[in-house]
């Protein structure tokens, strides 16, 4: 009966899924778009914001969600919006995010002439932030801490999984940006500095999220962010100008996306910023030679907020909102995200009617949209019963966060194997970041900033509150010290401190991103770097735990740190990782995903090129950071050994095995994340210092050693030309994983050689 029961339930499952194979699809969306009329084809290229639709004042983070009938007729039936996004300005039960979808859709289905459903799109980026109860999860960096796409895949399934019990097919997500400017507010919602390492987290987060069906109920279609090069701001702060080449866009900042969009990632969403002087929201070169033709992108690209209207306002290439229309619509955008008022629609009617905008564009995005919607079996059904998704929120997915969480946990400095400590210590924890949970999950929770406790997920535990739950609360202390930037009881700690064994500063960084988290000082504010100096007067050991967006340069009181942990923005369990890391009960082994300064002036990179390397004595001293990209330390020891090369010349068509001899040498069982760069000695473009080609995560017992293999061709070494040509030159290379060296030459195959 069992096995009957689960048949059934297969088949179920198997039905309900978008069943159409991809000609079918083509066949029903051309059908479709060819009884749309032109005002009902500009509706499926309009996304509005859900407190359009809603009474009340927008963005009141205070007020009840509630719609509104006359503006859903409005934005429905008579524009013929196809799409809706985000939460109106905080987190909402599941019920109620069930009957604001279900009468969206109701009305999309039952009062507009063709019944084209809507596609809901939200930024569930850290798991279903916007849905009471949900599982939340490290952020992008602190899952690029673990080195290990697992993870990054189970985020994916399990965010997919309660994003699509919330009643939405969609998520604006991930970041595929590269987090090369620390100063950038939006840091930790990027995989780090490095391309090869963002490419591989970054396939297996939309694996996780859209499996390999996107119409299937517990998986939603991904949408990579920001296309392309947003991250890399001239002054750091959020939607300035980007100065780069497009060798350098390409070799770097391209990577990953193309990966994605090659995995079948299902939308793109735009970089609001300008690219040499052009915003990339009016380039065609990007959004169609590049994304569309290069790429071979077949879903849609949709703006950021308001983008099109800011090519007017903001960014001065067009004279009014229309010509700024006209100029996003003909350079590639396919959606725009108005996201509140509906003149983009009017505007763009008017230009296919003047024959400014081709009507053969406004068919090619709307057949994009269709395509998106059909591949999500939106047009079967829209939505499923509630009671589908009984893991929503369980402790089975919250496991899964806890375990990306005690990965991601970064061991920076351990002096005298202060750490792990015991666990009859009496402990001081302090800082502002040592008693919160906004801090540890930051901003995209429960609202756009994450700034707001009251949402806070209920039974959760804070640094302070995970630590006394180990060591018992007559052993635990928890005084604040100081506000993000201000002292409120720093002498008050300090007396505090003398009654115990340890003190655990949390520095924090208030969370926030976009331009809400521009800054002015990479360095922490005052306050806090005070409170850490004024603790190390004690003479106790000082850990010093790190909840923070970006690196924040704490050099001048480093000294006075006995230990450092870096938590990045743990999420919901980041609290429990933190604490199971500083009683042992948890190996540290995450690594460091970008490189950390130890000086405003110098944020440089860890694949910089040797002029980088050179000091004002001309020496090649000056790279110096406070950590290296790549490290992080391990209660453990490992030791590397016997690297080899089954070849010391290698050929174009060859390819070259390496392998190396990792020991666990010290006491404890670990993982070590094993690295391989490569060192390119000359070439026609000048050479980094080293670049990351492979690695991989091993478990080590004490005394045992693993024989670790990679493989690498030609085009691990290869490089772009100024031709825009990925090129591989003859000449020497090194590989180095961990302190081992080799060197092999690469030559092209001729008569002679
Ligand atoms: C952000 C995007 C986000 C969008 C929708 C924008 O301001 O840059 O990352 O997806 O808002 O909330």
């Amino acid at each position: 009966m069992k096995k009957i029961k689960r048949l059934v339930f297969s088949l179920l499952i198997l039905f309900s899924m978008n069943s159409f194979s991809q000609p079918e699809i083509e066949k029903k969306v051309d059908a479709l778009l060819s009884q749309m009329t032109l005002e009902e084809k500009v509706g499926q290229m309009t996304q509005v914001t859900l407190d359009v639709i809603c009474k009340g004042k927008p963005f009141d983070e205070k007020k009840k969600q509630e719609l509104d009938k006359d503006m859903l007729k409005k934005v429905l039936v008579d524009y013929k919006v196809g799409s809706i996004l985000n939460t109106g300005a905080y987190t909402l039960p599941r019920e109620q995010w069930y009957e604001i979808i279900s009468e969206i859709q109701k009305i999309a289905l039952k009062q507009t002439r063709l019944k084209i459903p809507v596609i809901y799109g939200i930024d569930a980026i850290h798991g279903a932030n916007y849905t009471v109860g949900a599982t939340l999860f490290p952020q992008q960096l602190g899952l690029a801490a673990t080195w290990n796409p697992e993870f990054a895949e189970q985020m994916g399934a399990i965010t997919a999984y309660e994003v699509r019990a919330s009643a939405i097919p969609w998520n604006f997500s991930p970041v595929l940006d590269l987090g090369r400017q620390p100063l950038w507010s939006r840091f930790f919602e990027t995989f780090g500095e490095d391309p090869y390492l963002a490419t591989l987290m970054g396939d297996a987060t939309v694996k996780g999220y859209q499996g390999d069906n996107v119409g299937d109920p517990e998986k939603v279609a991904a949408c990579l962010k920001h296309f392309v090069g947003y991250s890399n701001s001239r002054s750091g702060k959020d939607r300035t100008p980007i100065m780069m080449t497009e060798r350098e866009l390409r070799e770097y900042y391209l990577v990953p996306f193309k990966s994605a969009i090659e995995k079948g990632a299902q939308t793109i969403m735009i970089n609001s910023s300008e690219i040499d002087g052009v915003p990339v929201h009016a380039d065609y070169h990007i959004l169609t030679s590049i994304l569309k033709e290069e790429l071979k992108f077949d879903g849609f690209a949709v703006t950021d907020w308001e983008d099109i209207v800011m090519l007017h306002t903001v960014h001065n290439v067009a004279d009014s909102e229309k010509e700024a229309v006209k100029l996003a619509i003909n350079a590639g955008v396919d959606m725009s995200m108005v996201p509140l008022k509906l003149d983009f629609a009017d505007h763009l009617i008017e230009l296919v009617k003047e024959g400014q905008v081709p009507m053969e564009r406004i068919d090619d995005a709307v057949r994009r949209i269709l395509r998106v919607k059909y591949r999500l079996g939106l047009f079967e059904k829209v939505y499923y019963d509630m009671k589908r998704y009984p893991k929503f929120g369980s402790p089975e997915f919250a496991e899964a966060s806890y375990k990306a969480a005690l990965e991601s946990v970064t061991l920076l400095k351990n002096n005298d194997r202060v750490l792990p400590m015991a666990k009859d210590k009496k402990v001081l924890v302090t800082g502002v970041a040592g008693n919160s949970m906004i801090y540890l999950n930051g901003a995209w929770t429960h609202t756009w900033q994450g700034q707001d406790p009251s949402y806070d997920t209920k039974g959760k535990k804070t640094i302070y509150q995970a630590i006394s739950d180990i060591i018992g609360k007559d052993n635990t202390f928890y005084l604040q010290g100081t506000t993000e930037d201000k002292d409120v009881n720093t002498a008050e700690v300090v007396a505090k401190a003398k009654e115990a064994d340890y003190i655990v500063v949390c520095l924090g960084e208030l969370p926030s991103t976009e331009k809400v988290g521009d800054i002015e000082d990479l360095t922490f504010p005052q306050a806090q770097l005070n409170l850490v100096a004024e603790l190390k007067k004690t003479n106790k050991p000082v850990i010093v735990v790190l909840v923070e967006s970006r690196p924040r340069i704490f050099s001048s009181v480093e000294s006075s740190m006995d230990a450092i942990l870096m938590a990045y923005r743990p999420g919901d369990e980041g609290g429990r990782a933190i604490a199971a890391t500083i009683f042992g009960l948890n190996n540290p082994s995450g690594k460091l995903p970008f490189t950390y300064p130890k000086h405003t002036g110098s944020l440089v990179l860890y694949d910089h090129k040797y002029s980088e390397k050179r000091d004002k004595n001309f020496a090649f001293n000056a790279f110096n950071p406070q950590f290296e990209f790549g490290t992080g330390l391990s209660y453990t020891t490992f030791a590397y050994s016997d690297l080899k090369l089954d070849k010391t010349r290698c050929s174009e068509s060859e390819s070259i095995t390496v392998s190396v001899k990792v020991t666990n040498t010290g006491q404890l069982e670990g993982k070590e994340v094993v690295q391989l760069y490569t060192r390119d000695h000359y070439a026609s473009i000048t050479p980094s210092v080293k670049r990351l080609r492979r690695f991989t995560k091993i478990n080590l017992k004490p005394g045992e050693s693993k024989i670790v293999q990679f493989t690498l061709n030609k085009d691990d070494l290869s490089f772009l030309n100024r031709k825009l040509e990925w090129i591989t030159e003859p000449g020497k290379f090194d590989i180095m994983i961990g302190d081992q060296k080799a060197e092999f030459e690469y030559y092209i195959k001729t008569t002679n050689n």
